[in-house]
C-alpha cells in the first residue's frame, strides 16, 4: 500500500493519532478486557468475541477471521473505502485540513456523493424540524403528536419534523441555501414532474403534509426519512425516502444508533415494526428498541444486529400475517445462531398502544416472558386444526424442517426434531431419515463460514517476535544473540528483518509503518496485529528468551547438520558412481 499523493507525515499522523477505539465503537460495542477492548467481530459471524482493539497501539485484530490492521485498514474494510478516501475521512475526524482533491485522480463516485447527501440531509432535517416546532401551518402536526402522547423531549431527541402541505416549500428553502435540484433529486427529496405534460417541467417535494421521522445511520448521520401522512387523502399512510447511495431500507434499523448504547446493560435488542412503537418505548425508558423501516427482517438486518448483541426479541402482530412473518423469520434467523425470542401482544395492539394503555411494567413483563422463536413457530403450526391428519402433518414438517435443519448447534437441532416428532406424533427416526434425504439432495448447511486456521510460526520464533513487539526485549539485545537468517521460518525471518529495520531507522519499532509496507502481505500483517494484541505473560523474560534462542539455534544447527549429511551422502554416491564407471 502506498501513500500515493499524501505526504508521509500526514499518513503517519493519521495512523498514530486516530482514535481507533472511538472509530470502531461507531460500528460495534467494545468492552474493556485487560489492556485491550474486545467485541464480536464485524467482519465475520461469531458468538464469542474474538475481535480485539488496542488503544495504545492503534491496531485491531480478529482472532477468529484473522483480519487486522490500523484505522485506515479498518475503514477500508468496513466501509469499502479506497485508501485516499479513508485518509480523507480520518483526516477530517482529526480536524486536519487537506487541499481539495484534484479532479479525476481517483473514482469520484460513491464517497463524494455520499458526503454531499449527508450534508444535504443535515440541512433538510434542520428545516423540517424547525418547521414542526414553529411554523404556524404545523399546528395540526404538533397537536397530532400531543394527542399521541409524544413528549417534547422525544420530538427533540428524534429530531422529528414536518413537511408543509406544499409542492415546493422544501425546494424553495434549500435552493436559497445553494442546493441544486439535481442534488435534491439524488437525495430522493423531490420528484420530477410528469415530463409529458407540457408546461409542467421541474420537480415537486416528495413529502407533503407529513410528519417526518429522520433515519440515522450508526454515525448519527441522517440518511433518509420516513413520513406519516396526516391527511387521509394523500397517498399511503407511510412514505419512505427511496433508495439512494446512502439509504437502504433493508439494511437500516430505526433508532439503532440510540439503542446501541444500552444494549450492553440489558443484553438484548428489541425489534418492533413502527416508528411510533420505537419512540414510545424509548420514551418509556426501554431504550434498546429498534424498528424496521416498513420491510420484513432481512439477512442484512441480522448481520447489523450481530455487531451489538446475540440476543433479540421480536414483536410481531398477532394476526395471521404476523404468524407467517414469524415462520419466515425462523427460516432466516435459524442459521445466524442469534438467540431470538418472540413477544406476542394482545389482538389489535402494537407496542405503542400497549405501552400507552397498559403501561411500561406490563410491557417489560411481556419482554421477560418471551418465547424462543422456534418454540413459538412450532406452537403456531401445531395449532393448525389439520395437525392430526397426515396431510396436515406433512405440511407442517415441510414448513418447519428447513428452518430446524439450519440451526447450527447439533444439540439444539436434535431437540427441535424430537419436539416436532412428538408434537406431530410421528416416528422420530423417520424425521431424521427425511433430514438425511434432504441433505443429500444438495441442501448444504449454510452456517458460519469455516475460518482458515492461522498459520502457526515455530513457537520459539513467535515468542521472540512477541517479546520484541511488546518492547520486553530490544532489537539490539536480540541482534547480539541472533540474526534474521537464523530464523527457520521464512515469515519470522521477514518479520524480524522488518522490525530490526524499523528500529534501526527510527529508534523504535513503528508498527504502523511496517503494517503498510508493500512487502508485508496480508498474512504477515495479520501475524503482526495478532502478536501485538496478545498480552505477554511470561514469568521470566530472560529465561524465556534464553530458551527460545537455544531452541531456535538448535533447530538451525539440526537443519545445517541435515544439509551436511545430505551433501556427504551425495558426495558418497557420486564417488561410488565414479568408481563404478572407472572400474567398468
Ligand atoms: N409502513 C410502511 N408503509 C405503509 C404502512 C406502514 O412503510 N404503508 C411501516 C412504517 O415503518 C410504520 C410501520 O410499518 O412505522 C407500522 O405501520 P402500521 O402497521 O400501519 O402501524 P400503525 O400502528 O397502524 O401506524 P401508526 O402507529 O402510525 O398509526
Ligand atoms: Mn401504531
Amino acid at each position: 500500500m502506498t501513500s500515493g499523493t499524501f505526504p508521509e507525515e500526514l499518513i503517519r499522523r493519521i495512523r498514530e493519532e486516530s482514535d481507533l477505539v472511538g472509530l470502531i465503537s461507531q460500528y460495534v460495542s467494545l468492552r474493556k478486557s485487560g489492556q485491550n477492548y474486545v467485541s464480536l467481530c464485524p467482519f465475520h459471524s461469531e458468538k464469542t468475541p474474538s475481535f480485539a482493539v488496542s488503544s495504545t497501539k492503534q491496531i485491531f485484530h480478529c482472532f477468529g477471521c484473522h483480519v487486522g490492521g490500523d484505522a485506515l485498514s479498518f475503514l477500508m474494510k468496513m466501509e469499502g473505502q479506497t485508501f485516499p478516501q479513508a485518509v480523507r475521512s480520518l483526516a477530517e475526524r482529526l480536524g486536519i485540513k487537506l487541499a481539495p482533491k484534484r479532479a479525476a485522480t481517483h473514482d469520484p463516485g460513491l464517497a463524494e456523493e455520499g458526503l454531499m447527501l449527508y450534508k444535504l440531509h443535515q440541512d433538510t432535517v434542520e428545516y423540517y424540524h424547525t418547521t414542526l416546532l414553529s411554523h404556524p401551518q404545523a399546528q395540526q402536526a404538533r397537536d397530532y403528536l400531543k394527542h399521541r402522547g409524544i413528549r417534547p423531549e422525544m420530538i427533540e431527541a428524534f429530531r422529528l419534523g414536518f413537511a408543509l402541505p406544499s409542492w415546493d416549500a422544501l425546494q424553495t428553502t434549500l435552493h436559497q441555501s445553494g442546493w441544486t435540484a439535481e442534488q435534491l433529486f439524488k437525495a430522493g427529496l423531490i420528484i420530477p414532474r410528469d415530463e409529458t405534460r407540457a408546461g409542467s417541467a421541474g420537480f415537486y417535494d416528495r413529502f407533503r403534509n407529513r410528519l417526518l421521522f429522520p433515519i440515522t445511520d450508526l454515525q448519527g448521520r441522517v440518511c433518509g426519512f420516513g413520513g406519516r401522512a396526516l391527511g387521509k387523502e394523500e397517498g399511503p399512510k407511510y412514505l419512505n425516502s427511496p433508495e439512494t447511495t446512502i439509504f437502504n431500507k433493508g439494511k437500516q434499523l430505526y433508532a439503532l444508533e440510540k439503542a446501541r448504547d444500552f444494549v450492553n446493560k440489558t443484553g438484548y435488542l428489541v425489534v418492533v415494526e413502527g416508528y411510533f412503537d420505537a419512540i414510545m418505548a424509548h420514551q418509556a425508558g426501554i431504550k434498546t428498541v429498534v424498528a424496521t423501516l416498513g420491510t420484513a427482517l432481512t439477512e442484512a438486518h441480522l448481520q447489523l444486529i450481530k455487531r451489538f448483541t446475540q440476543k433479540v426479541k421480536l414483536i410481531f402482530d398477532p394476526d395471521a400475517a404476523g404468524v407467517r412473518a414469524t415462520l419466515r423469520a425462523a427460516d432466516l434467523i435459524a442459521p445466524s445462531g442469534l438467540a431470538v425470542s418472540v413477544v406476542r401482544l394482545p389482538e389489535g395492539q402494537d407496542p405503542d398502544s400497549f405501552i400507552r394503555v397498559q403501561g411500561v411494567e406490563p410491557f417489560m413483563g411481556l419482554l421477560t416472558r418471551s418465547a424462543k422463536l422456534m418454540d413459538f413457530a412450532m406452537e403456531q403450526c401445531l395449532m393448525d386444526p389439520d395437525a392430526h391428519t397426515i396431510d396436515g402433518k406433512l405440511r407442517i414438517i415441510q414448513a418447519l424442517l428447513p428452518a430446524i435443519q439450519k440451526i447450527p448447534h447439533r444439540i439444539e437441532r436434535g431437540y427441535y426434531l424430537k419436539k416436532l416428532a412428538e408434537g406431530l406424533q410421528v416416528n422420530e427416526q423417520d424425521l431424521l431419515d427425511e433430514v438425511k434425504a434432504q441433505r443429500t439432495h444438495g441442501q448444504t448447511q449454510k452456517g458460519a463460514a469455516p475460518q482458515p486456521s492461522p498459520m502457526q510460526l515455530p513457537k520459539e520464533e513467535e515468542i521472540l517476535l512477541h517479546l520484541l513487539l511488546h518492547h520486553r526485549l530490544s532489537v539490539d539485545q536480540l541482534l547480539e544473540e541472533i540474526q534474521p537468517e537464523d530464523f527457520s521460518d521464512p515469515r519470522s525471518k521477514q518479520l524480524f528483518g522488518a522490525l530490526a529495520e524499523s528500529a534501526k531507522q527510527s529508534g523504535t519499532i513503528r508498527l504502523q509503518d511496517i503494517l503498510h509496507q508493500e512487502a508485508i502481505g496480508s498474512e504477515l500483517a495479520s501475524l503482526l496485529t495478532s502478536l501485538s494484541l496478545q498480552e505477554p505473560d511470561y514469568e521470566d523474560i530472560h529465561q524465556t528468551m534464553a530458551d527460545c534462542l537455544r531452541a531456535a539455534k538448535l533447530k538451525k544447527l539440526r537443519a545445517s547438520m541435515k544439509s551436511l549429511e545430505r551433501q556427504i551422502r551425495l558426495a558418497e554416491q557420486e564417488g561410488r558412481a565414479k568408481r563404478e564407471q572407472d572400474g567398468g
